[in-house]
């Protein structure tokens, strides 16, 4: 009941080597596997695609580790008639029964620990410890949903269909999460998979399936984003879509269709304050963990650190950050040693400029170097003397390079903080209580951490999303109140007394 403490999973206990053995098995099988192409899901019926794409291991260069279907637009067509075709049964399932049905998904996530976090590794260049994470939050979704329309307890009027397009930098629990909201609401699903991360999309929709999910109802539809993405986003029968990508995304649905109603989480520039009241080793280490984790891919990522000018200057806490950042280790993220594994694919625009230039007064404390020839793989890289207001400080790289600002006190440091056009996570480190407290009030993000890392929000105890433009629409958080209550619409009815 909604009283009850909420239990969260808990992630794998790594001090145990009998879980890193576990682990490093798992990932050298699923490493090793041929992978059949993945197909399409379209009324319960596998099927191969209209085309077929082919998807790279981050890790090892120019290595293609398998093939998928990609919709075409026949089948785009067959999929959203199925997907009104079945609306009803699900509804008239009611919500306790679907809220049963995402308690057992939960039950059967925990069995795929290993063969997913296996799959993220090859899949996504994620180390086997961010991809534990993601499991855990998976299983947290299910039963956080589930408990959600129990303690709302009533029929709400689902949308009909929702069409779910999430990203692939947390390939597996934002699309189960996304999926289980709205599916637990009582509307039809398709899922149109990150094209970077398909397998593990895959990997995850069977785990749903085989728990109890109907195959009809969750449907699975890889397709390009090109017209035929763009068709399925503006069709009528979509009643709703939920998005966790960039910015510019949201907005080219929008406009499409500006009556769309989209629920997205949309980019970052996240930033860790460090005042001269800081417990300084504390705040290196949580700054490094939010800036290199998952290479500095996560929306949560600190990309910025704003640094009183007191510690700023001091040549002691320039040589602890840069030894911190570059005592990381670096490699192929099927090495279980990995820290820093490879970013998705060879660096675009933004993110080869922060790795490769210096603006002005800008210097390195710490140089990106690409590792072992893969594009993919770049050591972590620390920019010092970037500019409020600058290239850097606005533009969101997706990528392992943190920049440090110097700011002249704490409100000079909460106005660089606040004076971004995003607003998703942000952090301080102060041991002093006024700092903190007025930092708190007025900070402009949607998940601001104090004297910790700023990433790995946790379901339940910190319902994650963003202000400004980190989001579109009603901006309840993942994994949080009123979350699955966005996907549908309410209806009182009043009889006479
Ligand atoms: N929820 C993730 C985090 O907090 C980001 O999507 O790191």
């Amino acid at each position: 009941s909604e009283t009850a403490a909420f239990e969260n999973a808990a992630d794998t206990d790594w001090a145990l080597r009998v879980n890193s053995k576990w682990a490093r098995d798992k990932v050298r099988e699923v490493k090793e596997a041929e992978v059949p192409v993945v197909p399409l899901v379209i009324a319960g019926a596998e099927e191969a695609g209209f085309s077929n794409d082919t998807v790279e291991d981050p890790s090892i260069p120019r290595k293609v580790s398998y093939m998928h279907a990609m919709a075409g637009a026949e089948q785009i067509e067959r999929a959203l008639a199925c997907a009104v075709e079945c609306r009803g049964e699900w509804v008239a399932l009611g919500f306790a029964k679907r809220a049963e049905i995402l308690r057992d998904v939960a039950v059967e996530l925990a069995k795929i620990r290993g063969e997913a976090i296996a799959t993220m590794v090859k899949d996504a260049g994620k180390s086997v410890m961010e991809g534990d994470a993601e499991i855990s939050e998976a299983i947290d979704f299910a039963n956080y949903y589930a408990r959600s329309i129990e303690s709302d307890g009533a029929e709400l009027e689902p949308f009909g269909t929702v069409l779910v397009t999430p990203p692939w930098n947390f390939p597996f629990a934002i699309p189960c999460g996304s999926v289980l909201a709205a599916l637990v609401a009582g509307n039809t699903v398709i899922l149109k998979p990150a094209p970077e991360t398909v397998l593990t999309a895959w990997v995850m929709v069977q785990a749903l399936w085989r728990a109890g999910i109907p195959r009809d109802v969750l449907q699975f539809l890889p397709c390009p984003d090109n017209e035929l993405g763009k068709s399925l986003v503006t069709d009528d029968r979509v009643g709703a879509v939920v998005l966790t990508g960039g910015h510019e995304t949201a907005e080219m649905f929008l406009g499409w269709k500006p009556e769309l109603h989209l629920f997205a989480e949309t980019s970052g520039k996240n930033s860790l304050i460090i005042t001269a009241a800081a417990d300084l080793d504390q705040a290196v280490k949580d700054l490094v963990k939010s800036a290199f984790g998952h290479s500095g891919q996560k929306c949560s990522a600190a990309s910025l650190a704003i640094v009183e000018g007191e510690i700023y200057d001091h040549p002691g806490f320039r040589r602890q950050l840069r030894d911190a950042a570059a005592s990381l280790v670096v490699g192929p993220s099927w090495d279980f040693q990995s820290f820093a594994t490879p970013v998705i694919r060879p660096p675009g625009e933004a993110l080869e400029r922060a790795l490769t230039t210096l603006d002005p007064g800008e210097e390195w404390l710490l140089k990106p170097e690409m590792i072992d020839g893969n594009p993919c793989l770049w050591s972590p890289g620390i920019k010092i003397g970037v500019k409020p207001g600058g290239w850097f400080q606005r533009t969101e790289c997706f990528g392992p390079v943190l920049g440090v600002v110097r700011a002249e006190n704490l409100e000079d440091a909460m106005r660089i903080q606040n004076d971004s056009p995003f607003g998703l996570t942000g952090g301080i480190h102060s041991l002093d209580d006024r700092e903190t407290s007025l930092w708190k009030e007025t900070v402009e993000v949607g998940n601001a951490y104090v004297n910790r890392p700023i990433t790995g929000a946790i379901v339940q105890r910190q319902p994650f999303g963003g202000w400004k433009r980190s989001y579109f629409g009603p901006g309840a958080k993942a994994g949080g109140p009123n979350y699955v209550a966005q996907f549908g619409r309410w209806r009182n009815v009043t009889l006479p007394a």
